[in-house]
């Protein structure tokens, strides 16, 4: 895992806590990078070259995160590095392989310097965690040995997730514990699976040195395995997203519609102190949560007068074929009930399937709050947007029979202190 997010704010020459925290594990990261080059031993040269060349080769084609983040297997480079050999050759390693793929890569020194140095905190503490757990300091034995080279393993992880993900929340604004379980889900099976390639990697060096090149094949369909996965996400979402989006505007009155519903969502969930996972399904399927309305024709759809009972029920289809639509796709599947559900009642006397109070999910119910407020304060072809206080108290009318009071509540705090 590499930084990619050293936005230009972060050193831009005032005081903040991004540039003072990133400071901090520039200079620990150096001293560490100065103390590796001092113990460069000179008797282990073609160790050192092969390992250098081993760890760039592991740095290039990065996989790009939906975070910001990259990741490689640069890990289990690094963490067979300071198990086989010692601190020095994983820190001027990983320092070498860093440098010359941001070079490459055109990618600042800012973030060059901020990498290499994340990278040298993260061994060390691996490399740390590992010598205090060997029973022994000889030479490397893996029944016994066995334990701590994965606590190392774990430590490198822990480290690394907490060092990347503290410098993208202080800098983004983000919430740290929301920040870091995000990076944690998403990045998890790619370490995961990187864990048992380390030891492979130790274990086969240890047989016979030249047996590691058995794991280059490996390690490189992992790696584009796990390249395709997030492209196809991205995809996905960016897709699902760019449709939601053609649909609102073929009404010119519901033009970012989506989106708008999608931040309101997102002030709700903030301040009710959703789970970050809850948090983000419920963000995803916000913004989309009107896909459904691609099967209603037009003349149905623009229509600017009183729709007949056989047309309304083509519009209210639009929850139920949205759920279908999005059950389907592995990335909205947990948030595909929330569409189904974003136009029951609280009282039981919504649609798709009338649903009553807390059978509705949470989801649902936040998002029919934050969906019929910024309808009420849209420009409708028959008649001018609601001011923010006249759809509040109309929202307000509604609590405990259209909406959940609960969030309710909470809405308005939001926009009364203008959160939004
Ligand atoms: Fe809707």
């Amino acid at each position: 895992m590499s930084v990619d997010f050293v936005k230009k704010h972060l050193y831009s020459g005032s005081i903040n806590p991004a540039g003072t925290y990133q400071l901090i594990i520039n200079l620990l990261g150096l001293y560490l990078i100065y103390r590796a080059a001092s113990g460069w031993n000179t008797d282990m040269l073609w160790v050192y070259i092969f390992w250098l060349l081993f760890s760039t080769v592991a740095e290039l084609k990065p996989i790009s995160m939906p975070n910001n983040d990259q990741l490689t297997v640069s890990f289990a480079v690094h963490i067979s590095a300071q198990i086989l050999f010692g601190l020095p050759l994983a820190i001027l390693s990983s320092t070498f392989a860093n440098i010359v793929t941001d070079l490459i890569g055109r990618r600042g020194w800012k973030k060059m310097l901020f990498n290499v140095s994340q990278y040298s905190i993260t061994i060390y503490c691996s490399w740390f965690v590992y010598q205090f757990l060997r029973p022994g300091s000889g030479p490397l034995d893996l029944k016994s040995d066995f334990l701590a080279m994965v606590m190392s393993c774990l430590t490198y992880v822990l480290v690394n997730f907490v060092l990347v993900s503290t410098v993208i929340s202080l800098s983004q604004g983000t919430r740290w514990i929301r920040q870091l379980t995000n990076d944690v889900k998403l990045e998890m099976i790619h370490f995961a699976t990187l864990v048992p390639v380390s030891l492979l990697i130790v274990i086969l060096y240890n047989y016979e040195p030249l047996s590691i090149v058995i794991l280059l094949l490996p390690l490189a369909m992992a790696h584009f395995s796990f390249d395709n996965y997030m492209t196809l996400r991205t995809e996905t979402k960016n897709t699902i997203e760019v449709l939601a989006d053609i649909i609102d505007k073929r009404d010119a009155y519901t033009a970012q519609h989506s989106l708008r519903v999608a931040n309101y969502c997102e002030a709700i969930a903030h301040m009710l102190k959703l789970k970050p996972s809850d948090y983000e399904t419920l963000i995803t399927a916000a913004r989309v949560h009107d896909l459904g309305k691609i099967s209603v024709p037009d003349s149905i759809l623009l229509k600017d007068q009183c729709l007949k009972p056989e047309e309304r029920s083509v519009i209210n289809d639009h929850a139920i074929i949205g759920f279908n639509i999005l059950n389907n796709l592995r990335f909205y599947k947990s948030g595909a009930m929330f569409v189904c559900h974003h136009h029951e009642r609280y009282d039981g006397t919504g649609y798709p399937k009338g649903l009553k109070g807390d059978q509705i999910p949470l989801g649902a119910r936040i998002m029919a709050v934050a969906d019929s407020y910024d309808a009420m304060t849209s420009d409708r072809p028959y008649r001018k947007a609601m001011t923010a206080e006249v759809a509040l108290a109309e929202i307000i009318k509604n609590s405990g029979t259209q909406f959940d009071p609960q969030i309710v509540e909470v809405f308005i705090e939001i926009i009364r202190s203008e959160r939004i």
